[in-house]
């Protein structure tokens, strides 16, 4: 019980805060233009951008030599994005650096932060 409530709070504390607010779950169709709204889908801005940053070391081919994660496909990215940590990763957070060589360009992360608080579109 006291584990349970901690890891809990442990994981809100870690920002693990995308799935409590309907809005960002479901985001209203944009009316202003503004492009906090715009829907990220896995198939035009995600799978192209793992495959740029991240698919030397994490497609199906070369994710067991190397980072145990596999995050070619939808739903094995998918999988994986749903994980605390991957967001942590590709922030730069918890001692987890991805990519290695260096962090995303601030749109790419966002639209990594986008596509989890929009539940993953494909
Ligand atoms: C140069 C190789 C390389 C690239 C490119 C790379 N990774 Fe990794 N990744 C690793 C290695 C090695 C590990 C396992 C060791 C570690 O956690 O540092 C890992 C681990 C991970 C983990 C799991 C961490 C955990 O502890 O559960 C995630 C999530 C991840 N990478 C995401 C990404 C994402 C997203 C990208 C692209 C934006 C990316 N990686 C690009 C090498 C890479």
């Amino acid at each position: 019980m006291k584990k349970t409530r901690l890891m809990l709070a442990l994981s809100m504390l870690l920002g693990g805060c995308y799935y409590d607010n309907e809005e960002e779950l479901y985001p209203s169709p944009t009316t202003s233009g503004g492009d906090t709204t715009v829907v990220v889908k896995y198939s035009s801005d995600i799978e192209p951008l793992i495959n740029q940053h991240c698919y030397g070391c994490h497609s199906a081919a070369s994710y067991q030599a190397v980072g145990k994660v596999n995050l070619e496909g939808y739903a094995n990215a998918k999988s994986a994005a749903q994980k605390p940590k991957f967001v942590q990763c590709v922030r730069w957070e918890q001692g987890c650096n991805m990519p290695p060589s260096g962090r995303l360009p601030a749109d790419q992360l966002q639209k990594i932060e986008r596509w989890i608080s929009q539940n993953f579109p494909e």
